[in-house]
């Protein structure tokens, strides 16, 4: 009897090697570390092969090259895809990862059927459409990551401003995972408390445009490379609310259909997620610049979509 849950990583660099780490001191299954780079997964799986003794964690991490050794996984974390290069244009950039998801989706079809599959591979919302049409799966089991992350860079934020716990602050950032993301600041409260009443709306809305640019933040530091630890955590929380049915509400990117009046594609939206994978999208009431907003958010993942 193998009771042990199986986490497949697609994709082994920065954000992968993350998550194999957090998944294995998180106790959540085995792990398997697939990439296209030869020896680098088997290398890092060896690295943290050696990890798990220091802090007594008993996960089996194996590091890959062959697509078939995801065989029956239960998740499936896709982080596979290039970074955009100088000069490259984004509808190159979206045509080349476009590629390396149908790919990726073929294999997670023929060897993972019944897995749930979290994609963090950008433009997000798009490559996790592209991955939900490829598969075939149930919507249910594709989602895509980064309303997450964009809510909780939103929360820490709001959280050094008021100067008090990340824990005591709740928020949502909606949309798709871009430059117009929208942080929905009608439902953000500090315990309960509107934020608006805390945090004057100037100071509120120099927060919300710094979140909306942090990914190019970080970015812009790094100078190589762009954000992982932040993206890999919040996948791994997604992972939990599946893999121990949390029934966490989140926002995420999830298939519209028809909710906040959009319909056939993935947009970041608040949805509970639990053994089912996504439970049900729920639906709240927006203030008119709020709806005015999200719509925007989808035109502009709409418009990626066409690049398809
Ligand atoms: N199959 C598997 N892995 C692949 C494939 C493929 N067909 N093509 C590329 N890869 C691997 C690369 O070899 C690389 O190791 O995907 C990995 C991507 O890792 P990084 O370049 O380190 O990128 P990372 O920082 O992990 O981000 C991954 O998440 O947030 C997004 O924009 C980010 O799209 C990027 C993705």
């Amino acid at each position: 009897m193998n009771a042990r849950k199986k986490i497949a990583l697609i994709g082994a660099g920065q954000i992968g090697g993350t998550l194999a780490l957090l998944a294995g001191l998180r106790g959540l299954g085995d792990v398997v570390l697939y990439d296209v780079v030869e020896g680098m997964p088997q290398g890092k799986a060896l690295d943290l092969t050696h990890l798990a003794p220091v802090f007594g964690c008993d996960f089996k991490i194996t590091g890959t090259n062959n697509i078939a050794d995801i065989r029956g996984a239960d998740v499936c974390i896709v982080t596979s895809g290039i970074p955009r290069k100088p000069g490259m244009s984004r509808d190159d950039l979206v045509k080349t990862n476009a590629d390396i998801i149908r790919k990726v989706a073929d294999g997670i079809k023929s060897h993972a059927p019944n897995a749930f599959v979290i994609v963090i591979t950008n433009p997000l919302d798009v490559m996790t459409y592209l991955m939900q049409k490829e598969t075939g799966f149930p919507t249910a089991r594709v989602v895509g990551m980064a309303g997450v992350l964009d809510t909780a860079r939103y929360q820490a934020h709001l959280a050094e401003e008021l100067n008090v716990s990340v824990s005591s602050v709740s928020a949502f950032v909606l949309g798709g995972h871009g430059d117009d993301m929208v942080p929905v600041r009608s439902y953000t409260t500090c315990n309960g408390i509107p934020v608006e009443k805390l945090i004057p709306a100037e100071k509120l809305d120099a927060i919300e445009k710094r979140v909306r640019g942090s990914g190019g933040e970080v970015v812009a530091l790094l100078k190589t490379g762009s954000a992982f630890y932040s993206p890999a955590a919040s996948a791994i929380t997604m992972a939990e609310a599946y893999l121990f049915d949390r029934r966490k509400v989140v926002a995420a990117a999830a298939a519209c259909n028809g909710e906040y009046g959009v319909k056939g594609i993935y947009l970041g939206v608040p949805v509970i997620l639990g053994a089912n994978g996504v439970e049900r999208i729920v639906e709240i009431e927006l203030s008119s610049s709020e709806k005015a907003l999200l719509q925007k958010s989808a035109q502009g993942v709409q418009s990626i979509i066409s690049i398809l």
